[in-house]
């Protein structure tokens, strides 16, 4: 089976790794693709949103089937569009999409379908948004409705720092993402990252893993796509995969089905294990990155069997995947300066030492090859993964690798990925 694999970042190279290993795959192209990508299958110059341009790839080089890593295309319509060309394509609609592009559209779903999550109110309105807050206790949660690169939700201390930031949202902020305000209450607790592959009627587990948001040590710092990961995650029992299944999962994909717009693809949900048990933050409709990385690493069945049977609608005949007990760990190189503003095209060395030790594999993010050199190209650039039978074991493999093979003077990372669960 030809595969097109759409997007540029460490999730898709881990995605890219996964997919190769699968007899199931007899060529692999990824649109755009990054450097590591290019090393193990082939890379085609479009970008992940130029629909059209995709669009006359898959045609061209006369592809089987598509996966799309990151949302931009999925909130676009891509997956409709390839569908009406007749093209098998893993991923949402643009309407099941609506799952992480609106979280008014999510949350409406949840009150619909009593699908645990925080009380809140949708407001389009400044007057009435302030009226609701003051019936909030701190700290409080505001959340722009739409897709803001993870950048939309502030979560201020005060009455007046809430109401000055709606003011903000409401003159536009976040663009168009933030005409629509979600306030919510505060939820209490450890955060964990849970992924389920969907057939647009059922749904099979995949595991949970701890992702690290903000950009320094000790959780300080400007928030950011992710820092590291890890799974599995201690405070992430089987009980409670369990009981996220049934409470959270499964009745999203049947209400969804219900409301006429089935789900297919990968439901990531972003939960609080609070006190009265998992509760849901947020959904997205795509993979994680970091996590995703991980959960490639501990994954040992195969991904593309996977992805053609939810294609296909035949999720409840597929066997359960399989996973490794080992701790993997996936520790996040970015550029100084990221997530605020950075300099391009530095040097990376030493990336084949680190793949020869133990346990260590490397996906690559933001980087590029020119004139024979790794050059660095992105904001987060590189994931250094470790894979061993405890997390001391692969969180000091992961940072070996980094300390004593990779050079890399303009990069940094976090040094404390995995603390809590050592
Ligand atoms: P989201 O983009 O909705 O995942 O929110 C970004 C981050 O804000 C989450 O990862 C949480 O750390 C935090 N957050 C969002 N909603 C809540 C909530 N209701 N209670 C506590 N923290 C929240
Ligand atoms: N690591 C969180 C995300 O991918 O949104």
């Amino acid at each position: 089976m030809k595969v097109l694999l759409i997007g540029s970042g460490g999730r898709e190279h881990a995605l890219a790794w996964k997919l190769v290993q699968s007899d199931l795959v007899t060529e692999l192209t990824c649109a755009p693709g990054n450097a590591g990508m290019a090393e193990i299958a082939a890379v085609a110059p479009v970008a992940a949103d130029d629909l059209i341009g995709i669009l006359a790839l898959v045609q061209s080089l006369q592809i089987d089937f598509v996966v799309v890593g990151p949302e931009q295309p999925l909130a676009l319509g891509l997956v409709d569009m390839l569908q009406e060309t007749g093209v098998k394509v893993f991923g949402p609609t643009q309407i099941a999409a609506q799952l992480e592009a609106s979280k008014a559209f999510t949350k409406d779903l949840c009150r619909r379908y009593n699908i645990p999550t925080a009380d809140y109110g949708v407001f389009t309105d400044l007057t009435e948004a302030k009226a609701f807050l003051k019936t909030m206790t701190p700290p409080y949660v505001l959340k722009a409705d739409g897709l803001a690169a993870g950048k939309g939700v502030v979560l201020p201390e005060t009455l007046s720092e809430a109401e000055a930031e709606l003011e903000e949202f409401f003159s536009g902020k976040f663009g168009e993402a933030s005409n629509t305000v979600v306030i919510e209450e505060f939820m209490e607790g450890e955060e964990v990252s849970f992924f389920a592959i969907c057939d647009g009627k059922t749904a099979v587990p995949l595991i949970g893993a701890q992702d690290h948001k903000r950009a320094f040590d000790g959780d300080k710092g400007p928030n950011t796509g992710g820092m590291g990961a890890y799974s599995p995650a201690p405070v992430f029992s089987e009980a409670d995969r369990e009981t996220v299944m049934e409470t959270i999962i499964l009745p999203t994909l049947h209400g969804m089905e219900k409301d006429g717009h089935p789900f297919t693809g990968v439901l990531f949900a972003g939960l609080m294990m609070t006190q009265e048990g998992p509760k849901l933050i947020e959904y997205n409709c795509r993979f994680g990155d970091p996590e995703c990385q991980v959960l490639m690493r501990r994954m040992q069945s195969d991904l593309m069997e996977l992805f053609m049977a939810a294609e296909a609608g035949e999720l409840d005949k597929a066997p359960a995947p399989a996973w490794f007990d080992d701790t993997v760990v996936n520790i996040v190189l970015a550029t100084k300066g990221y997530p605020g503003a950075y300099e391009k095209g530095s040097a990376i060395k030493g990336i084949d030492a680190a793949n020869d030790m133990d346990g260590v594999v490397v996906f690559h993010a933001g980087t590029k090859s020119e004139d024979g050199q790794l050059l660095a190209s992105g904001g987060r650039v590189l994931n250094v993964t470790a894979q061993a039978g405890t997390v001391r074991a692969a969180v000091d493999a992961a940072y070996k690798a980094i300390d004593e093979a990779i050079d890399w003077p303009e990069g940094f990372c976090r040094r404390d990925i995995a603390k809590a669960a050592l």
